[in-house]
């Protein structure tokens, strides 16, 4: 993650007194195992989440802190999902994870009805069923804006190392 990412939400003391003891908590750690687009780990998709969809509410309204928590757990399905398929036959990942990160979440932290609601409808419209709260449409929102930037960062890498190894014109 950019060092000058870090400093922003490290620097928000709002922000980190609500979300310290999952950022301190080991599971929350263990998401730096699991890449989740390009070069990004979970870990980082899910700061990243979580920090804008905490400034989303802010400057738009509705429960900061529901979407500051949601965010850092929407993700926490804890394992591979590029190799998920392979090793356990589930092809869903996409419609099946925001319930594994729920029952992980509620496993290892004390979750409120709108941060288990955010979790569970994070992917929608991918699922049918919206969030029910403004705080919801920011992490899912959120989401969408981070997975897309981490996955063109990769492209446009991919496209500067074709660029970079194209033969020499003579
Ligand atoms: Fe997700
Ligand atoms: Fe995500």
């Amino acid at each position: 993650m950019e060092p000058s990412v870090i400093a922003e939400y490290t620097g928000d003391e709002e922000y980190m007194e609500c979300v310290k003891d999952i950022l301190d908590s080991s599971v929350f750690h263990s998401l730096d195992k699991y890449i989740q687009h390009g070069t990004t780990t979970c870990k980082d998709h899910s700061i990243q989440v979580s920090y804008l969809a905490y400034k989303l509410c802010k400057r738009f309204g509705g429960n900061w802190r529901s979407a500051a928590r949601a965010g850092l757990l929407h993700d926490l399905f804890l394992y591979d999902w590029h190799t998920h398929a392979r090793e356990t036959g589930n092809h869903f990942h996409g419609f099946t994870h925001p319930r594994t990160a729920f029952q992980n979440a509620q496993a290892y932290f004390e979750l409120s009805w709108e941060e288990g609601d955010i979790i569970l409808r994070h992917m929608w419209p991918l699922t049918p069923i919206p969030p029910a709260t403004r705080a919801g449409f920011a992490v899912t929102c959120a989401d969408k804006v981070c997975s897309a930037v981490e996955t063109t960062a990769r492209l446009k890498s991919w496209v500067l190392l074709c660029f970079l190894a194209r033969p020499a014109r003579r």
